[in-house]
């Protein structure tokens, strides 16, 4: 079927080469979307292969369920941080390989209606899981200066951060900001951009993250892995920013050193100038690989 949206999967041949380990296993997508790299991985997988894709988002659920439409997919509504148990409650055994496609979709960025995009505008909404309560219009209408700018730091590397924020507390003594351009022209007023970045690009981005507990959910992935991936199973994480990134360096490299994991690519594993040309959005893209021993 032709989706309405479209989002090209980011180094689906090389993940496929690296946790596709058992043609008829278990896999744990923990960020199914629009179910495209479920779809890849499905087309090379033998006829008793499942899938168990994870997503908080229940418009992307439907999308991937009529996109891959596959009775070897399951899909479930659900934080990826419920694997384990998801695969319990399934009477499925621990799975042979795990993707993590961190972030957000094209058809949750290029939705003015989800209010991830500051070319779009659109309510101040950011919610990956649109039955959660915390949106973007209550952190900025509601939270107090000290923990605005720590967001912005912490999850934005944002340097005006303080800036940012006392701009954002005046601005809403004049009345309620419940756009993304609202918040886009406040920050706009007081930061200038940097080459072709604009200036509330790292403000939409710490939003986005804290109204997902996007890092958290991140930090919570080593202490999942012995939970859901079988001994030779594999955990591929794509990530999209330097903060995701570290995260996850940092993580696998502990998790190795201990003895029961190791690395499968020692180092990042980067999309072709060919993919990124194809598909810009992959420019960012970088891959870590782990086993477990
Ligand atoms: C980059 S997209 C995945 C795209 C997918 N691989 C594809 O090829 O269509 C990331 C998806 O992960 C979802 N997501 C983000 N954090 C999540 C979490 N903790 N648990 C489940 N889904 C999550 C988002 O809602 C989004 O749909």
């Amino acid at each position: 079927m032709t989706l309405p949206w479209k989002h090209i999967p980011i180094l689906a041949g090389e993940i496929a080469d690296f946790i596709l380990t058992e043609p008829d296993g278990v896999y744990v997508d923990g960020t199914l979307g629009l179910g495209g790299h479920a779809k890849f991985f499905l087309s090379r997988l033998g006829p008793k292969a499942r899938i168990v894709g994870f997503d908080k988002d229940e418009e992307a659920l439907a999308m991937a369920r009529e996109n891959v439409s596959d009775g070897r997919l399951t899909a479930v509504h659900a934080s990826y941080t419920q694997a384990a148990q998801t695969l319990a409650e399934l009477g499925l055994p621990k799975a042979s390989g795990a993707l993590f496609d961190l972030g957000l979709s094209s058809y949750q960025l290029d939705n003015p209606a989800r209010g991830f995009s500051l070319l779009r505008d659109g309510p101040l909404d950011m919610r990956f899981d649109l039955s959660a309560s915390l949106t973007a219009e209550k952190i900025v209408n509601e939270w107090g200066l000290a923990d605005l700018e720590r967001i912005l730091l912490d999850y934005g590397e944002e340097r005006n951060a303080h800036a940012i924020a006392m701009a954002v507390m005046a601005a809403r003594r004049e009345g309620k900001i419940t756009t993304t351009f609202q918040l886009k022209n406040i920050v706009e007023r007081v930061v200038r951009g940097r080459g072709k970045i604009h200036p509330a690009t790292q403000t939409f981005q710490a939003l986005r993250i804290a109204v997902n507990d996007e890092l958290g959910c991140v930090e919570r992935v080593a202490s999942l892995l012995p939970d859901i991936l079988k001994p030779g199973g594999r955990a591929a994480v794509l990530t999209f920013h330097s903060l995701e990134d570290r995260l996850v360096k940092t993580r696998f490299k502990e998790m190795a050193a201990g003895g029961q994991w190791k690395l499968v690519n020692k180092h990042v594993v980067a999309p072709s100038y060919e993919e990124v040309r194809r598909n810009p959005r992959a420019r960012s893209a970088k891959l870590r690989v782990i086993e477990r021993v």
